[in-house]
C-alpha cells in the first residue's frame, strides 16, 4: 500500500467513526451522507412559508408544494402551535424555507438526481432555511430530512430546531432502493389497496397521523407512498402473481385471474394503476 493510500485510509476510518457517533445523537434516518452541526437554537415562525424564488422549477403539478404541506404536517405532530414568540429575538426567528430547483423538469426516472443541500439557517437569509437540489425529487429528500431536525416543544408550544447551523450535503446512497411486497402468495383479500397502510417500527422519534384516530400511535401508521418517500426510496416492487396466485385482471388473458384465491381476491387492471399512480404521488 503506497503512503497516499494509506492516507486516504485513514482518512475513511476517520470519517467512519465521526459518522457513527452522529448515528447515536442524531436520531436523522436515513442518515446523510454529510453532517455538520452547531450549538444554538432557531425557532419557527408560525407563518413557516416556501419561497422559491431564483428556482427554474415551476412546480406546475404542485409536488414541491405537496412535499412542503406534508413536511409541515409531520413536524407539528397534529399539534397547534401557537406559542408566543413575542419574546424571542428576531434573528432566532425562520419565516420560511428557500427552495432553489436547478432543473425545471419534473419527469421521474431511474437514475433521477436525488442529491440537496440543506442550510439551517440560510447564510444569504438568515431568517430563512437554504434548501438546493438538481431537481424536486432532491428537494423532496431535502425537506424529509429538514422535517427531523424540527422539534414541537410541548411546553414552549413552538417548533424548533436545536443545534443549528446545520449543513447537510446529502444524496441516497443507493440508486436503487425498493420496497418489495409479496402479495401473490398470500390469501389475504386484497392485501394492498387504496386506503392500504404500512405499520412501520424505524428508529424515528414521531408519530405520524393518518387520521385523527391514530393521533397516539407510537409507531408510525402511513400511506404507501409516504412511506416510500421517507424511506427515501424509488422503487416498488410488487410481486404480485405466484405458482400459489395470479390475481391481476390481464385485459389480453381475460382468463388469467381465474388463477386468483376466489373471485373477490382479484386487483383489476385499475386498481394496479392506482396503487402505481398513489406510490408515483400523482
Ligand atoms: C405574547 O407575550 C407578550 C409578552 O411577552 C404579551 O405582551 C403578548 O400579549 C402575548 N401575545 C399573545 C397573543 O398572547
Ligand atoms: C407460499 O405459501 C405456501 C403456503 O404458505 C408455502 O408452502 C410456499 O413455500 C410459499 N411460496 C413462496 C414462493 O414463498
Ligand atoms: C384494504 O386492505 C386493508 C388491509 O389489508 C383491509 O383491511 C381492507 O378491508 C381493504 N379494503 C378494501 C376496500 O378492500
Amino acid at each position: 500500500m503506497g503512503l497516499k493510500s494509506a492516507w486516504l485510509l485513514v482518512v475513511f476510518l476517520f470519517l467512519g467513526v465521526a459518522v457513527a457517533e452522529n448515528v447515536d445523537k442524531l436520531n436523522i434516518w436515513p442518515m446523510p451522507k454529510w453532517v455538520s452541526k452547531g450549538h444554538k437554537r432557531v425557532y419557527l415562525s408560525p407563518d413557516f412559508e416556501l419561497d422559491t424564488d431564483g428556482s427554474k422549477y415551476s412546480d406546475g403539478s404542485g409536488i414541491l408544494k405537496d412535499g412542503f404541506t406534508r413536511m409541515l404536517d409531520v413536524v407539528k405532530v397534529a399539534h397547534v402551535v401557537d406559542g408566543n414568540l413575542s419574546s424571542v429575538d428576531k434573528s432566532f426567528i425562520i419565516k420560511g424555507i428557500h427552495v432553489v430547483i436547478f432543473s425545471p423538469g419534473d419527469q421521474l426516472q431511474y437514475g433521477v438526481d436525488e442529491s440537496y443541500k440543506l442550510l439551517v439557517p440560510s447564510p444569504e437569509m438568515p431568517d430563512h432555511v437554504h434548501l438546493e437540489a438538481q431537481t424536486v425529487y432532491g428537494a423532496l429528500h431535502g425537506l424529509q430530512t429538514f422535517s427531523q431536525l424540527c422539534h414541537f416543544n410541548l411546553r414552549t408550544k413552538v417548533i424548533e430546531v436545536p443545534m443549528v447551523p446545520w449543513t447537510i450535503i446529502d444524496q441516497p446512497r443507493f440508486s436503487y432502493r425498493g420496497l418489495l411486497i409479496a402479495s401473490g402468495n398470500n390469501s389475504d383479500s386484497c392485501s394492498i389497496n387504496k386506503t392500504w397502510r404500512w405499520d412501520v417500527d424505524f428508529p424515528c422519534r414521531r408519530c405520524y397521523k393518518v387520521d385523527k384516530k391514530l393521533l397516539k400511535c407510537k409507531t408510525p401508521v402511513i400511506g404507501l407512498y409516504e412511506f416510500t418517500l421517507l424511506h427515501m426510496q424509488n422503487v416498488l416492487h410488487w410481486h404480485i402473481v405466484d405458482t400459489q396466485s395470479f390475481p391481476l385482471e390481464m385485459p389480453s388473458y381475460p382468463k388469467l385471474w381465474d388463477g386468483a384465491y376466489s373471485v373477490s381476491e382479484r386487483y383489476t387492471f385499475s386498481d394496479a394503476a392506482e396503487i402505481v399512480r398513489q406510490v408515483a404521488g400523482q
